[in-house]
């Protein structure tokens, strides 16, 4: 492992091309649920009763209540020390891409400045009526919020089991995982695609990529280097001086 640590760091300081894919293990020290593992989000609950266009359009109250539920313990939630090396990063490269899976927008607080979140945002409301998008930050929301401008049914603007993510934002993904010379994979599974492919993706364009995760994942066998740890330990670690 300090071989290895000493490895990436090394080409982490070397590159001016960096992108980062996160999951929801860079968030978990911040107190934020993961969905898989022990304590995860999907052990007690099925997504295809909470996470699909499926399950709002049979019980918009239910999907709501867990939406509710997740921003409110979100909104008590604070940026950790990934998410700070992150921000950091962003400040010292030219070329720096941030894509994230998660939906926190601890990113945003933590001072990175434009995280290209593939799977959308707990903190942004989409009408189903008229389409507009926005955000939205209250914690007192009506069981079924309404959309100001058409009276329609507003929804969580995240990506759902069974959506499409972004066009324009996984397009960006796509580049910067071709474009960098050093790809982090921090806290993901690794399971959910189209995200667990960018890895490869970088890989495949010559890329050097670094996982950072408490365990091996389907993606372990193909980087070049896995660093088995809490992301709030290891990533200041990558950024410190050699
Ligand atoms: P998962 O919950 O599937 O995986 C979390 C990963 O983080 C696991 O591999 C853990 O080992 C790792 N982990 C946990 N704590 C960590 C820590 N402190 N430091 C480093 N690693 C840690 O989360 P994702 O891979 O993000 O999608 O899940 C992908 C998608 O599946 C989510 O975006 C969500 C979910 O269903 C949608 O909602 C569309």
């Amino acid at each position: 492992m300090p071989d290895d640590l000493e490895r990436a760091r090394a080409r982490l300081a070397q590159a001016r091309r960096v992108a980062a894919l996160c999951g929801a293990g860079v968030s978990a020290e911040s107190g934020v649920p993961t969905f898989r593992g022990p304590g995860g989000l999907w052990e007690n609950h099925r997504p295809e009763d909470l996470a699909t266009p499926q399950a709002f359009g049979r019980d918009p109250v239910l999907v709501w209540r867990w939406y509710q539920w997740r921003r409110e313990l979100i909104s008590r939630c604070q940026p950790n020390p990934a998410h700070l090396a992150l921000a950091e990063l962003e400040r010292r490269l030219a070329e720096f891409t941030l894509i994230t899976q998660n939906v926190d927008g601890l990113h945003s607080l933590a001072g990175s400045r434009a995280p290209l979140e593939i799977h959308g945002s707990l903190w942004r409301l989409r009408c189903l009526g008229c389409g507009d998008e926005r955000e939205d930050r209250r914690l007192d929301l009506p069981d079924l919020p309404r959309c100001g401008a058409c009276g329609g049914l507003l929804r969580p603007g995240v990506v759902w089991f069974g959506e499409n993510l972004d066009h324009d934002l996984l397009e960006r993904a796509w580049q910067a995982a071709e474009a960098c010379q050093v790809m982090l994979v921090i806290g993901t599974s690794a399971v959910v695609q189209p995200a667990a492919s960018l890895a490869c993706t970088a890989k495949r364009a010559g890329a050097f990529v670094v996982e950072v995760n408490l365990e091996a994942t389907p993606n372990t066998g193909q980087v070049d280097v896995s660093l088995l740890g809490r992301a709030g330990d290891i990533l200041p670690l990558l950024l410190a001086p050699a």
